[in-house]
């Protein structure tokens, strides 16, 4: 089968909102910076964020999240499990849970919770993307990439069916019958 993949958000553009989400961050003063990345999504955006912070002249140290939502399919999470929680002593620390996509809200919400009742001093979200269209928990991200619309992307490590994280741009799947431009894979 073919699929092609429709670019929305170029490699310079990313690194372009990278580097200011990181000017930002900074500029508010972390305290005993801790970046809690949310895999498996978030892996590239994490990774480009804290060398983006320690250009910015933070000193972070980070830590992994791996939840699992459990729902419909493409339509986010009814529940959330952790898969692995973090280790680091997080009392006090100001934090910053990175993930890829702020959808429904449940996953980071679940998360910002989880860290809260821990006993961080501040617990701000850093989201790649926000797709605002379908929010359902009570929640905002305080640094978001790009607002994106109400399609199902892939690449720059978010998956579809386990594919397509190693993409270096963000894109959304065209159906085979929308065909015309864009980058064409034979799978
Ligand atoms: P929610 O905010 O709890 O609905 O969860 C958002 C999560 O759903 C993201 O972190 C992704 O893992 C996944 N997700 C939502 N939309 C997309 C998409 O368009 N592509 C890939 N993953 C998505
Ligand atoms: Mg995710």
């Amino acid at each position: 089968m073919t699929v092609t993949i429709n670019t929305l958000f170029d490699e310079d553009a990313i690194a372009a909102r990278v580097d200011a989400l990181a000017r930002e961050i900074a500029d508010a003063r972390p305290e005993r910076l801790l970046v809690v990345a949310v895999l498996k999504g978030s892996f590239i955006f994490a990774a480009d964020l804290v060398r983006a912070m320690h250009r910015a002249g933070l000193t972070p140290e980070m830590e992994f999240m791996h939840l699992s939502s459990y729902g419909a399919g493409t339509q986010g999470a009814d529940e959330v499990r952790i898969l692995r929680d973090v280790e680091s002593d997080v009392n006090g620390r100001d934090i910053i849970l990175v993930d890829d996509i702020l959808e429904s809200g449940r996953t980071l919400s679940f998360a910002k919770e989880r860290l809260a009742k821990r006993g961080a001093r501040s617990v701000r979200i850093a989201a790649l993307l926000d797709k605002p269209e379908h929010r359902k928990a009570a929640i905002s991200a305080d640094y978001v990439g790009f607002i994106c619309p109400d399609k199902f992307v892939v690449g720059y490590g978010m998956d579809m069916g386990h594919a397509w994280r190693q993409l270096p741009f963000i894109g959304y799947v065209v159906p085979d019958e929308e065909t015309s431009s864009g980058e064409t894979r034979g799978e």
